[in-house]
């Protein structure tokens, strides 16, 4: 008996001493193919979550096993997700992401420097300190050792929907070359109509400068605010801010004649549905595309970012010149457009 004891002690300290293996993130240009064109039906509907349960029984990440950092184990790649034959490709896909953002902030997790959520880190001052995780004072969770970043969530929102485990270091999101996913475009802050559900924002750290280094990233989810505080409700979604910004916030939805728009992101205190408004839509760079974007291009279409040689992904905002022309050239297509009917 005390042979065994001692037998199984030794395994378990193996196994605990071995180090976390390198998971890389996988290289994107990865659509979900199949489908068909504009079906819908609410099979579809219940295809998009129909995997959830199948999902959520594998390992996140690499169990039984010694961190090299703070950072913790790195996430496994879920499996390549499929579409049933007779749902839109688009519409499958992004209520599928819409899905699968609600899921993760049902958790409430926190916000955290670690590869994945589900890992609860030793209990040392090493591991559990207030620059790895928001401290308990501003989280609003149990358990305030489980949680991720903002890139390690657009990651999670892409790896557990389809498999598509994006690199989650923020410059390397944004504009790292042959790293960034999907394809970037150059929407103007001001026209929101032109982002679909799905697509990654990507956020400089102060709107004032220019450039603008980009440390943020969160998710379009196609959603209007609404008035109250509801779960899409205007004061619930400004609370969710850190408290410095939501006056910047309110502000912008007081002065903004359209509609403002719920973006998911990790900040402050974890996993969210955020407005549209003050700081994101003041630092606002340029976007990135992994539903409906056809073709790649390759390289990378310009996107006013560009990965420096100390690793950062830098923004230059376009001079009202280039927008001017962005404008005049939209006046043409439209005049085209005119003239063709
Ligand atoms: C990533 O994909 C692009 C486009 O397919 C390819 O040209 C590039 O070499 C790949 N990069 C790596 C590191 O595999
Ligand atoms: C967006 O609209 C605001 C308000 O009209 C304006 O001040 C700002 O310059 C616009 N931003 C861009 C990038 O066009
Ligand atoms: C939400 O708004 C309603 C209606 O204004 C109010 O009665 C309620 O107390 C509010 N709830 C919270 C949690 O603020």
């Amino acid at each position: 008996m005390k042979l065994t004891l001692a037998l199984l002690c030794f395994f378990i300290t193996l196994v605990v001493s071995r180090k976390c293996t390198y998971h890389p993130p996988n290289n994107i240009s990865y659509v979900v193919t199949g489908g068909k064109s504009g079906a819908w039906s609410s099979a579809c509907e219940a295809s998009t979550t129909a995997d959830f349960a199948y999902r959520d029984s594998l390992p996140e990440y690499e169990q039984n096993c010694t961190p090299v950092n703070t950072w913790g184990p790195q996430a496994y790649e879920y499996p390549r997700a499929s579409i049933k034959e007779q749902c839109d490709n688009t519409r499958w896909q992004q209520t599928r992401v819409l899905r699968v953002i609600e899921k993760i902030i049902a958790k409430e997790y926190n916000y955290c420097h670690h590869h994945a959520p589900k890992w609860t880190p030793p209990d040392t001052p090493e591991f559990r300190n207030s620059k790895i995780c928001s401290p308990p004072e501003k989280s609003r969770k149990k358990n305030f050792w489980n949680g991720i970043d903002c890139t390690h969530f657009t990651s999670l929102v892409y790896n557990y929907a389809f498999g598509a485990h994006l690199n989650t270091a923020t410059p390397m999101q944004a504009c790292g070359v042959d790293f960034a996913p999907g394809k970037s475009l150059t929407i103007n802050v001001n026209k929101t109509e032109e982002f679909e559900i799905g697509d990654i924002l990507f956020i400089g750290g102060n709107s004032a400068s220019n450039p603008l280094t980009i440390t943020h990233a969160v998710i379009w989810t196609g959603i209007v605010a609404v008035k109250g505080n509801g779960t899409f409700g205007i004061d619930t979604l400004i609370n969710n801010l850190a408290p410095n910004q939501r006056k910047a916030a309110q502000k912008y939805v007081d002065e903004h004649g359209g509609p403002i728009y719920v973006i998911a992101d990790s900040h402050y205190n974890g996993p969210n549905y955020r407005p549209f408004a003050g700081w994101y839509t003041g630092a606002y760079t340029f976007a990135r595309r992994l539903i409906n974007i056809g073709p790649l291009d390759h390289p990378d279409q310009p996107s006013g970012a560009k990965y420096t040689n100390d690793g950062k992904c830098m923004y230059t905002r376009p001079t009202e010149e280039e927008e001017d022309d962005d404008d005049e050239q939209e006046e043409n297509e439209d005049i085209a457009r005119i003239f063709r009917i």
